[in-house]
C-alpha cells in the first residue's frame, strides 16, 4: 500500500471519522500505532488497557488498530460486538511462535504446574491457560498463584523478568520472544547512556535480561508513559518500540526522550488508515471463533482483568 499525500490523508481522516459517527464504531489503537492512527482512534492504550476498554465501550463494532492477538482477544471479551481487524495481516511473530498442541504437550509434562500464558499468543492457545497475563500484570499474577511450578508462555524474556520476584517458584519457560525488543542491545543502551548520562532508563520486559538489568525501571508502555508525566526527571532513554516516544514528547513538552531508533515494529506499522477506511465501509475482516474457543479463553482472560494492572 503506498503512502498517502497530505490532501489525501486528511480526505482519509475524515472519511474515517464520519463513517465512525454513522456506524457508532470506537476505534481502538495501540500504543504503537503511527501517529495518523492514533490520531483517529477513540482510544490508545497499552495491551491490557485496550482489553479493558474492549470488554466495556458501548458501541457494537469495534475497529482494533494493533496485531492480531489483541484484536482476537477484543472478540473473547465481547464476544456479540463485531471486533474487525484493521489489518488481518498485522500478524505478531511472537504469538505465533507457540501452538495448542505444543502447550498441551507442556501441561502433559509437567502437570502439576499451572499456566500463565501472556495475551501474546492464539485464542486456541489460551484455551490451556490457567491464566493470562501482560506486561502491566506478569509478575502480580504469578506471585499470587499458590503453585510452586508455572508454565510461562510463550515470552521467555518476561518470563526470566517475573522470576525476579518470585525465586522460589519452577518458572518453565517457553523459548519465544518479541522480535522487536529482542533487536534492543544492551551495547545500544550504554551507548545512549554515555551520550545522557543523567538519563532515566525506562525499559520494557519484553528486552533480554541482560537489556533489563540497566533498567532504572521497568515498565509496560502504559506505565512508561505514566511514569514519564509523573516524573521530575528531565530526561529519559526509553526501551522499548520507538513509536511511544512521539506520545512521550507531545505529553511532555519540557522533558527529552531517547529512543533506541532500530526498535520499529513491522507488524504493528502495517496498519494504515486505507485499512480502517475500508473495514467500516464493508464491516470486514471480522474475527469469528467457535462458542468452544470463546468460551474456553474467556476463563483465563477474564481472571487476568480481575487481577487489574500490575504497574
Ligand atoms: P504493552 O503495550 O502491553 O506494554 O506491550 C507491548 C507489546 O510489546 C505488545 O506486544
Amino acid at each position: 500500500m503506498s503512502f498517502a499525500s497530505a490532501d489525501n490523508l486528511l480526505d482519509l481522516v475524515e472519511k474515517i471519522i464520519q463513517l465512525k459517527r454513522e456506524r457508532d464504531a470506537v476505534i481502538l489503537a495501540h500504543n504503537y500505532q503511527s501517529h495518523e492512527i492514533q490520531f483517529v482512534a477513540d482510544y490508545v492504550g497499552d495491551t491490557l488497557s485496550l482489553a479493558m476498554l474492549a470488554k466495556n465501550v458501548k458501541q457494537h463494532i469495534i475497529v482494533f488498530c494493533g496485531p492480531d492477538f489483541m484484536v482476537e482477544t477484543a472478540k473473547i471479551l465481547a464476544p456479540h460486538k463485531t471486533v474487525l481487524y484493521a489489518n488481518e495481516n498485522a500478524k505478531c511473530p511472537m504469538a505465533a511462535m507457540i501452538t495448542r498442541e505444543e502447550l498441551k504437550t507442556m501441561k502433559e509434562i509437567h502437570p502439576d504446574a499451572k499456566v500463565v500464558g501472556y495475551l501474546n499468543t492464539s485464542a486456541e492457545c489460551k484455551c490451556e491457560m490457567d491464566v493470562c497475563c501482560t506486561s502491566s500484570n506478569a509478575v502480580k499474577i504469578v506471585t499470587s498463584l499458590n503453585t510452586k511450578k508455572v508454565i510461562f508462555v510463550p515470552d521467555q524474556n518476561l518470563a526470566s523478568y517475573v522470576k525476579r520476584f518470585v525465586p522460589d517458584k519452577e518458572i518453565i519457560a517457553w523459548p519465544g520472544f518479541c522480535t522487536v525488543h529482542q533487536m534492543i542491545q544492551r551495547s545500544d543502551i550504554l551507548k545512549l547512556t554515555k551520550a545522557h548520562p543523567h538519563a532515566k532508563i525506562l525499559i520494557h520486559p519484553e528486552c533480554t535480561p541482560d537489556v533489563v538489568d540497566l533498567a532504572h525501571v521497568v515498565l509496560s508502555t502504559d506505565g512508561m508513559l505514566k511514569y514519564v508525566a509523573n516524573s521530575l526527571e528531565k530526561e529519559f532513554i526509553v526501551g522499548t518500540e520507538l513509536e511511544l516516544i512521539n506520545r512521550m514528547m507531545e505529553d511532555n513538552p519540557g522533558k527529552k526522550f531517547y529512543p533506541v531508533e532500530k526498535a520499529f515494529c513491522r507488524t504493528q506499522k502495517k496498519i494504515k488508515l486505507e485499512n480502517i477506511l475500508n473495514a467500516l465501509e464493508i464491516l470486514e475482516p471480522r474475527v469469528s471463533f467457535s462458542e468452544d474457543v470463546i468460551e474456553r479463553a474467556r476463563h483465563p482472560v477474564e481472571k487476568m482483568l480481575a487481577f487489574g494492572r500490575g504497574d
